[in-house]
């Protein structure tokens, strides 16, 4: 089958496979690698579509703690057909459309590929059937995006009426947080680009600030005077996480998915300051979907490549400057 994988990730794996040190870090390459086997428990998936997501590149240079197989296949996100239900699997059957975020141990049988095995319920990941008439791009859109923005979200207690500040609203996680935040009825000020300016609006941004011209939180200090109820930071500006934080009011809260906020604001009295890290992926995953199955919100597919130009499209987005979803046809 093909597959986009890399041969090494330099980091040395935790737990049993492989032995021994792990190979040299190396660039994601497009493969031949044979059609993998389902262990007990397991479902072999003829993926018909996947995502790009920032953590792809993290699991490539060996960030994720976990056990790794080599060549190791990439992608976490994805949507496909059961072919082949492994002994004691209860939940799926040849032929079932299933979608998720494919995250389990060892790490290596990810979803930029033809096929990929995944344990019925992935130890760190969630599994579920795609819903009727949705297709599979949109399907593997969703998943790691879409359950940590309303995860997110949820951390931070936002509620209608209240006005939040999304930094980083223009990516993967931020098109979701946007529109969720939207319908739930909350006050929208959205960082973009000038180029993603009136896209960001339509998808519910009720206000937006160029964090390249000038001082950002001025302008949206004098917006809200009296602060923001809430802050939800997608970035990995750690810098200016602080800066941000401060545009809060008293008893708002702060929260950043990429664990940016500093020990000091974690002890704040005067907000509350978290970094969110995902928990119950499969209600998270029930939920997400199902707000996009009713239309509730969309899914904003930026590009849609095909298996062989992954590694291209995994470097430009780790540049910057993603603008909703990239997608993998498969
Ligand atoms: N905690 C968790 O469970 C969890 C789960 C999923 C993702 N994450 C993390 O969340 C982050 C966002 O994920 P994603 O999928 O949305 O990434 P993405 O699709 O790459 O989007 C990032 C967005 O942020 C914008 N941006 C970059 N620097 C910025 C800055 N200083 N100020 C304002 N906007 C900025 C980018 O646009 P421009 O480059 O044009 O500015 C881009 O639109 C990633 O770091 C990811 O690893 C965490």
């Amino acid at each position: 089958m093909r597959a986009v994988a890399v041969r090494g990730t330099g980091a040395t794996p935790k737990g049993s496979a492989p032995e021994g040190p792990a190979p040299e870090a190396s660039a994601p390459e497009l493969m031949e690698l044979p059609v993998p086997l389902p262990a007990p428990g397991e479902v072999l998936v003829a993926l018909e579509a996947a995502s790009v997501n920032p953590i792809d590149m993290g699991i490539a240079d060996g960030l994720l703690p976990m056990p790794q197989v080599y060549p190791l296949v990439l992608g976490v996100d994805g949507a496909g057909r059961v072919t082949e239900a492994g002994e004691g699997v209860r939940g799926f059957r040849p032929g079932d459309m299933v979608h998720g975020q494919f995250l389990r141990a060892p790490l290596g049988h990810g979803t930029f590929a033809e096929y990929t095995v995944v344990t019925e319920f992935p130890d760190s990941g969630a599994l579920q059937r795609v819903p009727d008439g949705m297709p599979a791009e949109i399907a593997a859109a969703l998943p790691t995006a879409g359950m940590t923005a309303l995860g997110a979200l949820e951390a931070i207690g936002l509620r209608s009426g209240h006005s939040v500040l999304i930094v980083g609203a223009t990516g993967g996680v931020g098109v979701f947080a946007v529109q969720l935040a939207a319908a739930l009825g909350a006050e929208v000020v959205a960082t973009a680009r000038p180029d993603a300016d009136r896209w960001i609006r339509r998808l519910g941004a009720a206000r937006t600030v160029d964090y390249t011209a000038g001082d950002t939180a001025h302008q949206v200090r004098r917006a809200h005077p009296d602060g923001v109820d809430a802050f939800l930071d997608l970035t990995r500006d750690t810098a200016r996480f602080g800066t941000y934080a401060g545009l809060v009011r008293d008893g708002g809260t702060a929260t950043s998915v990429t664990f940016t906020a500093p020990p000091e604001l974690l002890a704040s009295e005067r907000i509350t300051v978290t970094n969110y890290a995902m928990r119950d992926k499969p209600d998270l995953l029930a939920r997400i979907t199902a707000e996009a199955a009713s239309g509730r919100i969309t899914v904003p597919v930026q590009q849609t490549v095909t298996l062989d130009e992954v590694p291209e499209a995994l470097a430009r987005n780790a540049k910057g400057g993603a603008r909703g979803k990239t997608t993998v046809r498969i």
